[in-house]
């Protein structure tokens, strides 16, 4: 069968505790359908919870000598060697570290000042290390998994031959936060799990979210709502972060079109962080003592404890709407204890005890919004006319109905589109539809400022002495590391005419050298970039190098450093990086032209 110029359109959301896959196809015209065409997959292997719509992020090889591996629901509380949050671990710089700082905190003794909430990523949810695989093998093996089962559904939906006969798109998200390497990373586990797809596309979490959130409003009854100017904040509450995007409504027909209307901006305040939260009130509750008796296999996520809790979380209105109940693990030695709640191994606990656990979340999440709101307002914009909530913790009532209180207070808008959970795959299903060009996302801007270090002629006086160094070849004295910066965190980066910026490189070298030559991409998160790349806050994103050994040897310009000294030669090159969508892409111009290929590594 002929499917045209039919493509399908697969959006992957892969979370730090849960994943969901969407789908869509356009019609035979290649053209985008409405949001409620998007279908979503919610079959997940196992005893599952009663809402589907995203599957555990877990993986376990078993233990020896089956090594029989499980994954998502099929994980149960004893299942052993469980990878949790092994998305965190594709973010290997936040990792290190935070592992450095440990390190030196063991070994001078200093703990104190050490937050127990930066450990997270390498406490009971760390991932047992697994002799052969690193994070990108374990991310790509769950990956697989979840590739085999979407992939069963399609062909049993499709039927094989018209879904091979289609185009196949899949839009992978990624936090805003991540850094190029990270992204990098993610994509290497995508590819490596194999998807049959012609091309791979990334887009961030909460831009996803956004566009779902915003075509779902604008093809519905309320497209009202949304009008030319209007400025409205995303909220994307997930397990491990809460992130934030602001909007501004540029154009609403002949097509609609938004830019970024502040730097997004997020925090470790996820679901996962309510779970740690209860039971730091659970040790303060039972004592330290009691607590101290329960194996930690028994308060790891999935264990039996956390799975009530996990169920009261998802419940919790805020108030008292019944008992709330929580086996406590044999271990801890309390049976009955009336000043405490418990009885017969049972804890109960009410409404004001829940809404401590929930409390510090919510409040930061609160701050965070109010940041949004802030920086919206700083860039000479008008407050905002609504907030927008997804995620699984965002669709929480609690929390949902504290943002509405906050909102309404300012005279702004809470809103929730109708699958606040799995708005993230079904947003990157829609950027799928939309073509690359042509996106609701008319402008983002920068979230850092991006340059390289260049060497300049030495000046006394202006340049630091220790960046001072003389040009073997030519005698010359340079200042090395002077920042180039390229592109200024807040930049306006338009879709539809990306930024360009190159970075000229001369090289000089002898015959018998060899022709790969680079520079490197730096970044830095601060508001006012630093001129010198020995500053603590410019860091390396990634090393570009171009190989020069395919230009002819006679384009390059030959000079001696006096006479009867070894001939040497000087190429004259542009790195020239297009920043696209979030992305960089890089290209070798020589002479005026595009040259061979850029190799992009990122140190780790
Ligand atoms: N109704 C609910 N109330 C409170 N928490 C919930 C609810 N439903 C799901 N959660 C929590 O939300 C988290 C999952 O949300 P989500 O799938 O959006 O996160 P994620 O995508 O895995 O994380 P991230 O976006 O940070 O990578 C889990 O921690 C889960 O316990
Ligand atoms: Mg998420």
């Amino acid at each position: 069968m002929a499917a045209g110029n039919r493509k399908l359109i697969i959006g992957l959301d892969f979370g730090t505790t849960f994943s969901g896959v969407a789908y869509c196809e356009t019609d035979a015209n290649g053209s985008a359908r409405d949001v409620n065409q998007i279908q979503l997959v919610t079959n997940w292997p196992g005893q599952g919870q009663s809402n589907n719509e995203k599957v555990p992020s877990r993986i376990s090889y078993g233990a020896p000598p089956k090594h029989e591996t499980k994954w998502g629901n099929l994980i149960t509380p004893k299942t052993k060697s469980v990878h949790a949050l092994m998305k965190l671990r594709l973010d290997e710089r936040t990792k290190k570290s935070k592992q450095l700082q440990m390190l030196l905190a063991f070994l001078t003794g200093n703990i104190e000042g050490l937050s127990l909430d930066d450990m997270d990523s390498d406490g009971e949810d760390g991932p047992p290390e697994y002799p052969g695989k690193d994070a990108v093998d374990i991310v790509a093996d769950y990956l697989t998994h979840i590739r085999e089962h979407v992939w069963t559904n399609l062909q049993s939906q499709y039927g094989e031959a018209l879904l091979d006969s289609l185009d196949k798109e899949v839009v992978v998200t990624v936090p805003a936060v991540w850094s190029e390497r990270a992204k990098d990373q993610t994509l290497k586990a995508v590819t490596r799990a194999k998807f049959p797809a012609t091309k791979l596309m990334l887009v961030t979490e909460p831009e996803a979210a956004a566009i779902y959130a915003l075509k779902e409003m604008q093809e519905g009854a309320r497209r009202n709502e949304i009008q030319t100017g209007d400025n409205f904040v995303l909220c994307d509450a997930g397990g491990g972060t809460v992130d934030l995007i602001s909007y501004n409504i540029t154009q609403t027909s002949p097509v609609f079109k938004i830019e970024e209307a502040a730097i997004g901006s997020g925090d470790k305040c996820g679901a996962t962080y309510v779970d740690k939260e209860f039971l730091s009130w659970l040790e303060k509750w039972i004592g330290s003592d009691a607590y101290k008796l329960i194996p930690p296999e028994k308060t790891r996520h999935g264990s039996q404890l956390m799975n009530s809790f996990e169920m009261l979380k998802q419940h919790f209105k805020g108030d008292d709407d019944g008992d709330m109940e929580i086996r406590l693990p044999r271990e801890c030695g309390i049976e009955d204890d009336e000043d405490l709640d418990i009885d017969d191994q049972v804890l109960t606990l009410d409404a004001a005890q829940m809404r401590d656990i929930f409390d510090p979340c919510i409040n930061r999440t609160l701050e965070l919004i109010d940041g949004q709101i802030a920086s919206i307002l700083r860039a000479g914009r008008v407050k905002p006319k609504m907030v927008i909530v997804v995620g699984g913790f965002g669709r929480n009532e609690y929390l949902f109905k504290k943002v509405t209180e906050y909102c309404n207070e300012r005279g702004i808008l809470a809103r929730q589109p109708t699958f606040p959970w799995s708005a993230v795959s079904r947003g990157a299903v829609c950027r799928g539809l939309e073509g690359p060009m042509t996106g609701l996302v008319a402008v983002r801007l920068a979230r850092k400022h991006y340059g390289t270090p260049i060497s300049v002629p030495y000046r006394a006086g202006i340049h630091n002495a220790v960046d001072m160094y003389t040009d073997e070849f030519t005698g010359t004295k340079y200042a090395k590391g002077q920042m180039r910066w390229m592109v200024e965190k807040g930049e306006r980066l338009p879709e539809s005419n990306p930024k360009k910026a190159s970075i000229e490189c001369c090289c000089t070298f002898k015959k018998s050298d060899d022709r790969e030559f680079g520079a490197v991409l730096v970044g830095c998160d601060e508001e006012v970039a630093p001129k010198r790349y020995a500053d603590d806050s410019a860091y390396v994103i990634c090393r570009v190098r171009a190989d020069l050994s395919k230009v002819p040897e006679s384009k390059f310009t030959r000079a001696r450093s006096g006479l009867g000294a070894e001939e040497f030669l000087i190429a004259e090159f542009k790195l020239e990086a297009t920043f696209e969508g979030g992305n960089i892409d890089w290209k070798f111009i020589f002479d005026g032209k595009e040259y061979g290929s850029v190799s992009v590594s990122y140190d780790k």
